[in-house]
């Protein structure tokens, strides 16, 4: 995590709808380009590119095919309105320990970020806030103290709340941690690329992260404090209902899906999160990309699984 460099986004109310379609080569090529791939065309055979994975490998190979069918035919419009979902069913997902449903300890504390003396209760219950209600929450939250104490301030999550993508990063790193946002630093300029690359914009999409403060020294979350951060996420979650959860990197790849297992075997697979079964999709954190560029088409190829879920 080392996306210090800002590009805000504001939390856009309004969506913007998407009918990806399938895409011609020169667009293809554009936004191999934006996503930093050079594409190498082969002059003896015309204008086959090469490196560039075709339509039929990326569409056949990467998602199982026992898997894609019955995952496809569960994703339903989405309901503008449904903010509220009711929680009647859990499944492995979710242990039942860290069911938001399930009443935690009240967080309680004396001292807020700036050391003034003020009692803050946190709601023992997320499951029945509302955005709003939830946002002043997580501004509140005093649950990590390694964490309260670093903070500039928490880093709720941005976007559309009626989006059908939420993508989920691992935390705040300095430039989130100084404006509030998520991904606004210089991996969160390379993901707005990726985004534009299956035709979305900031403001058509949410992203929140596994934790909403920033780690000392970008440190990776511990297990702790994911946990203690986990109802909020779900709480989000619920609220947003989205069509599909792209997880970027290890941290929110493992945390949402309780496994160790790496990026690279957790990726080419839709995973379902929570009671809903929401279609997950497991891929490189940008700022790895950013390190090894060269995993940038593996990252391409994903995006095409995304897109092909999505539209
Ligand atoms: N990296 C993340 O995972 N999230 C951010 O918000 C910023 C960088």
């Amino acid at each position: 995590m080392s996306n210090q460099d800002a590009s805000k986004s504001d939390d856009a109310q309004n969506a913007t709808s998407h009918n990806p379609t399938i895409m011609s080569d020169n667009d293809k090529y554009s936004y191999l380009n934006r996503l930093g791939i050079t594409v190498w065309l082969n002059k003896k055979l015309g204008t086959t590119p090469v490196g560039i994975p075709t339509k039929q490998k990326t569409t056949s190979t990467a998602i199982p095919i026992d898997v894609e069918p019955k995952v496809q035919s569960q994703i339903k419009p989405k309901p503008v309105t449904n903010l509220e979902p009711t929680l009647e069913h859990t499944t492995t997902n979710i242990p039942a320990d860290t069911d938001p449903t399930i009443p935690a300890a009240t967080n309680t504390a004396t001292t807020n970020n700036t050391g003034n003396n003020t009692t803050i209760a946190v709601s023992s219950t997320k499951s029945t806030l509302n955005w709003d209600e939830l946002a002043i929450q997580v501004t509140q939250c005093q649950l990590c103290p390694e964490l309260v104490a670093d903070r500039t301030q928490t880093v709720f999550g941005t976007g559309n709340r009626q989006a059908k993508l939420l993508i989920i990063g691992e935390a705040p790193g300095e430039a989130e941690d100084e404006q509030g946002e998520p991904f606004v630093g210089r991996a969160g300029k390379l993901l707005d690329n990726i985004l534009f690359a299956i035709g979305y914009k900031r403001e058509d999409i949410y992203i929140a992260n596994i934790l909403k403060c920033r780690p000392p020294h970008n440190r990776n979350p511990s297990a702790e404090e994911a946990e203690h951060c986990q109802p909020w996420l779900t709480r989000q979650i619920e609220l947003l209902n989205p069509q599909l959860i792209l997880a970027v990197g290890a941290v929110p790849a493992q945390n949402l899906l309780k496994v160790k297992t790496p990026v690279g075997k957790l990726r080419n697979t839709i995973h379902k999160y929570g009671p809903k079964g929401i279609p997950l999709v497991v891929t490189y954190h940008p700022a790895y990309l950013l390190r090894a560029p060269g995993q940038k088409l593996e990252v391409w190829k994903d995006l095409q699984h995304i897109k092909k879920i999505l539209s």
